[in-house]
C-alpha cells in the first residue's frame, strides 16, 4: 500500500512539473539536460532569458540555422518565455 502510495505521488509530482515545465515537457532536457547544464547541446542554465526567447525566435523563423533547433524550436512556439523563465532561473 505504501509503495502505491507513493507511486501514485511521484506520477502526480511529474505530472505537476510537466505542466508547468515545457522544456522538460519537449524534450529539450534530452539534449541540454535536466536543469539545462548541457549535454549533447549546449548549457542554456542561468542564461539571459530575453536572450534565450530570441534565440527560439530566431531558431523558428531560420535566422539561425541548425538542423535540430530549427524543428526543436518550432515545437516551444507559445512557450518561449516559459522555456526561458525557468532555464534562467536555474
Ligand atoms: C536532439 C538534441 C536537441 C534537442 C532535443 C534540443 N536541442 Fe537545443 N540545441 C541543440 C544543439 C546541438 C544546439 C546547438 C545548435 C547550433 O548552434 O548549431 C542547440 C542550441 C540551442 C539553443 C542556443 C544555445 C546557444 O548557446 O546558442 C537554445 C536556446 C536551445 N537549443 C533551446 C532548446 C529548447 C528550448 C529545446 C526544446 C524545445 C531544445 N533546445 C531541444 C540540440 C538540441
Amino acid at each position: 500500500m505504501k509503495k502505491i502510495l507513493l507511486v501514485a505521488a511521484t506520477v502526480a509530482l511529474s505530472i505537476g512539473s510537466v505542466q508547468a515545465n515545457p522544456y522538460t515537457a519537449l524534450g529539450c532536457a534530452g539534449c541540454h539536460g535536466a536543469a539545462g547544464q548541457g549535454g549533447t547541446g549546449p548549457a542554456l542554465a542561468g542564461k539571459d532569458a530575453a536572450w534565450l526567447v530570441k534565440q527560439l525566435k530566431d531558431f523558428q523563423s531560420g535566422a539561425r540555422v541548425s538542423a535540430t533547433m530549427n524543428a526543436m524550436a518550432g515545437m516551444a512556439k507559445g512557450k518561449e518565455q516559459a522555456i526561458a523563465d525557468f532555464l534562467a532561473s536555474k
